[in-house]
């Protein structure tokens, strides 16, 4: 190990071993800076998401820790949760052993993303997860297996974030059960256009539709909030076939015209 690498470790050792207590006056973007992270882009989503959140005790997930050698601590991200969050737990994962273990309230496991044993391993021994941030290969197909696998761990008022996502956007939408969709392009897409018109009915229910209140998309991330919606009352309030209490069907009476 070179004598810059040896600094940048010492430093990561100092900061992740301060007591997160004597930051708790600090902004989220001044955390992010001292760890190191490199989550910029996404910073001001995330102190929207969490500012009323602070000192709750969850079980934090994040997939992909950073840095792609085993010399020296990189990707402050779990350095940035753990001081950001007083009171939480904060596990990462990564397919490079990165042993983060040497840092109270945080722990690190080795594995792939796409590896059921190694996401089964996960849950048995973190119990509950509250959130969960994938920052890992950004493979489209690893970002739907995760998900497919996660979400269903998430607890019951969870928030799944899926950074990095370049999904294709595509001209016309199928109206395909979520359940029923194997492209994760296609998934990400009709997850959003689903949930934004359910109201009107006319699509088919499904799990997701039914455990998901709100999709928030933005630049390259998708934020997804767990929450019970009963869909049973949302779906087919206005059938197609019928108008309700007088209302014309605005098809109906651009064809008139
Ligand atoms: C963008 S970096 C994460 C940065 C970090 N979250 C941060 O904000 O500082 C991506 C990480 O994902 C890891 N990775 C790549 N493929 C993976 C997989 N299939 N499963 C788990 N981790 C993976 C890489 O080793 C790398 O450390």
């Amino acid at each position: 190990m070179s004598f810059r690498e040896r600094l940048k470790n010492y430093y990561f050792i100092f900061i992740g071993l301060i007591p997160s207590f004597f930051l708790v006056f600090l902004s989220l973007n001044l955390i992010m800076k001292i760890t190191r992270s490199v989550k910029p882009a996404y910073i001001d989503t995330y102190k929207s998401i969490f500012k009323n959140r602070r000192f709750n005790k969850y079980n934090i997930l994040e997939i992909g820790i950073g840095g792609h050698d085993l010399e020296h601590y990189k990707g402050g991200s779990l350095l940035m949760w753990k001081h950001y969050f007083l009171f939480s737990n904060i596990y990462g994962l990564d397919i490079i052993d990165k042993n983060y273990n040497i840092f109270p309230r945080i722990r690190s496991f080795v594995g792939s993303q796409t590896d059921e044993t190694t996401l089964n391993n996960i849950l048995a021994n973190i119990k509950k997860v509250d959130i969960i941030i994938d920052d890992g290969s950004h493979y489209l197909d690893h970002i739907f297996f995760s998900f497919k696998y996660l979400f269903d761990h998430l607890s019951d008022d969870g928030i799944y974030i899926i950074e990095d996502i370049k999904m294709p956007y595509l001209k016309s939408l199928e109206d395909t059960p979520l359940d029923k969709i194997t492209n994760p392009g296609l998934f990400f897409n009709n997850l959003i256009h689903r949930i934004n018109s359910s109201k009107f009915g006319e699509i088919v229910d499904d799990y997701y539709i039914n455990n998901i209140k709100r999709v928030i998309c933005k630049d390259q991330q998708i934020i997804i909030y767990k929450g019970k919606r009963n869909s049973k009352k949302l779906l087919n309030k206005f059938p197609s076939n019928k108008t309700k209490d007088g209302y014309i069907k605005i098809s109906d009476k651009l064809n008139n015209n």
